[in-house]
């Protein structure tokens, strides 16, 4: 489709064409902004503004009912009475894209024909087809190259930590990544999944004490990973004690030194100081059980149909970069010795919040903080990113990041600095008493988590017969689990980033309400099949009676939601927000639900009209699950 031809199109329609141009409108991408040049176009010459002020006025309800754009008459029109304004609008308002707005307060709302709206969107979509949703531009570098070489993104996720279990935060993490990977990807970027292990540093030096301690080779053999858990886990509760004095001493202003010299503290220090020394027996017990990790997460990984360009790691920090690292912040005075340890003290650059961030410690072991300095040169000299995204819980990893970065200017690299971003998603360990059940299922191993929803999925399909046979098809075992995979990444991924949400709500894992992932793959088999018996004619030649049964109100209901589409990806990208698809896709099904009944027999034929309505929305259901990083079999 190029601009001459869908103005054709619309000037086959009865639009005055050219279309109205303004800076910020897309009309190629976003059929939305189509109907806002022409609303521009029109409230400029009718309330004599300037163009720039009347785009300024139009918003984008998030309701259907509440019309399909609104313009804001206080920011158009500086006279106090917005009913004359808006009946003096309302008057010479004539375009045969929308019926008369209406206004309802402050606003004018506006609402597409349904005469002209399945004539205008339907050939749009078909046309656009795979890319419909899709703002390629976004991925392209340099416009002005002839080369258009699309930007890179790293983004980095999962991201477990090796000595202990693959926590709640970790599984949120990883479907959160694979998302943005998918949504950038579908924007046209380049785009590099990188796993960075927590494998190196203390905890690992403790879980080798354990090992000392109480580690079994048979049992290792027995279930590897489990063994290695349970060690952890005893050998955690005897140090706990003292960590918590040591914290005590700290949190009162007091030296912990004396403290932190004794007991399993100093052998945790001291084994992890044989790992960062390279000692043999240290670094092959590391080894073993790195491996058995980054196997068992692999698992979990395929699963969730996630493959990883790499599995870096703190342990892959080179010395070389940290020590490049040191050098600089040496040379730019940041750094302090203070009894032993090296810090920066982010107070005197960035004011009180940052606090002081250590560097080396006083043993001589290189910090979480300087392994990640030191990971982001390698990282871009590697890949020269465009952009870098770290998608990790808001634990304490807020101030974790916000001081790499100011560290990163602080070191004068304010280009590299602006390339990153910490998207963080709460972390529901500090949820109430209510969901900790659901906490303690986190707790277990990945696919014990699996399995619990697989069962929960199970009894409610067979509770649920007439929604069960279109779901699964004849296939159920290749199926099932796919479909309990997506029941997740649809429930993970539909609250807000910033909400207090206890991950593993089974409840609504297993139900169809719209907008749950069973919900959404139920309605999606269902257009298959609709869709596949249904004849299916190329949309443009449809006839007059044909069109005419696409102009009833629900219909035209779900169209106006198709519409929306681009500017719902779009918006996504902008703000990282997937729960925004969940609630579209779920308006989506719900709509749906109101022109195809529930129980109908499969395989019912649609008309030609219909057939095409649901194939545009079949298409936009898939774009939409895909973007979340759902998986489909074949
Ligand atoms: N392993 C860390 C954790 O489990 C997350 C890693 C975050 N990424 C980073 N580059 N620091 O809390």
């Amino acid at each position: 489709l190029t601009l001459p031809e869908l103005e054709a199109h619309l000037g086959g329609l009865g639009m005055n064409i050219p279309i109205p141009k303004f800076q910020a409108v897309e009309v190629l991408n976003r059929p939305l902004d189509i109907a806002r040049a022409y609303l521009t176009d029109i409230l400029s010459n009718l309330a004599e503004c300037d163009p720039d002020v009347a785009y300024k006025s139009i918003y984008w309800p998030n309701n259907i009912f509440n019309g399909d754009l609104v313009v804001i008459l206080p920011k158009l029109s500086r006279d106090a009475d917005f009913k004359t304004v808006a009946l003096r609008l309302t008057q010479k308002f004539k375009c045969p894209l929308f019926i008369l707005p209406f206004q309802d307060g402050v606003h004018l709302r506006i609402t597409f024909s349904s005469q002209m709206l399945p004539r205008f969107l339907l050939p749009y979509i078909y046309d656009r087809l795979n890319i419909y949703g899709r703002h390629l531009a976004l991925g392209i570098r340099d416009h002005s190259s002839p080369e258009l070489e699309r930007k890179k993104l790293v983004v980095e996720f999962s991201s477990p930590n090796i000595a202990s279990e693959f926590q709640a935060k970790h599984f949120k993490s990883t479907i959160f990544g694979a998302h943005v990977a998918c949504l950038y990807e579908s924007m046209n970027w380049d785009v590099v999944r990188l796993n960075y292990l927590g494998d190196w540093g203390k905890p690992i030096g403790l879980l080798g004490v354990g090992w000392e301690k109480f580690g079994s080779e048979d049992e290792f053999q027995v279930n590897s990973a489990r063994h290695l858990l349970e060690i952890y886990h005893k050998i955690q509760e005897l140090f706990i004690p003292q960590l918590a004095a040591s914290k005590k001493i700290r949190d009162e202003g007091g030296d912990p030194a004396e403290v932190e010299s004794q007991g399993l503290f100093a052998e945790r220090n001291a084994y992890f100081k044989r790992m960062e020394d390279g000692e043999e027996q240290a670094i092959a017990l590391w080894k073993r059980v790195r491996d058995v990790n980054i196997e068992n997460y692999t698992k979990l990984y395929s699963r969730l149909g996630i493959t990883f360009d790499e599995y870096s790691g703190e342990s892959q920090v080179s010395l070389e970069a940290m020590t490049e690292v040191e050098e600089i912040l040496k040379s730019k005075g940041l750094t302090e010795e203070k009894s032993g340890s090296w810090m920066i003290d982010l107070t005197k650059h960035a004011g009180k919040k940052l606090g002081t961030a250590i560097i080396r410690d006083r043993t001589g072991s290189s910090t979480y903080l300087l392994r990640d300095l030191a990971a982001v040169l390698e990282r871009f000299r590697k890949y020269s990113f465009d952009k870098m995204i770290y998608v990790v819980a808001a634990d304490q990893h807020t101030t974790h990041f916000a001081r790499l970065f100011k560290i990163l200017e602080l070191m004068d690299m304010p280009d590299l600095a602006s390339r990153l971003q910490h998207v963080q998603f709460c972390d529901s360990m500090n949820v109430s008493q209510q969901v900790q059940d659901k906490l303690d299922l986190m707790n277990t191993m990945p696919d014990e988590i699996l399995a619990e929803c697989e069962r929960a999925i199970q009894n409610s399909l067979e509770k649920n017969p007439e929604k069960a046979t279109p779901l699964v098809g004849k296939n159920d075992v290749e199926t099932i689990p796919m479909i309990v995979t997506n029941a997740l990444i649809a429930e993970e991924l539909s609250s807000r980033r910033a909400n207090n949400h206890a991950s593993f709500d089974i409840s609504r894992i297993q139900s169809f309400e719209p907008g749950t992932g069973l919900d959404l793959q139920y309605w999606y088999a269902r257009l298959c099949s609709i869709v596949e018996t249904s004849y299916l004619e190329s949309s443009t030649s449809l006839s007059e009676e044909e069109w005419e049964s696409l102009e009833q109100e629900d219909e035209v209901d779900l169209l106006r939601l198709l519409v929306q589409y681009p500017d719902i990806t779009y918006s996504v990208y902008e703000t990282l927000e997937p729960a925004t698809v969940l609630t579209y896709l779920s308006n989506v099904t719900a709509q749906l639900s109101m022109i195809i009944p529930d129980n109908e027999e499969d395989g019912s034929v649609a008309s030609p009209a219909h057939a095409t309505l649901y194939e545009a929305t079949r298409r936009v259901l898939e774009s939409g699950m895909k973007l979340l990083g759902m998986n489909f079999g074949k």
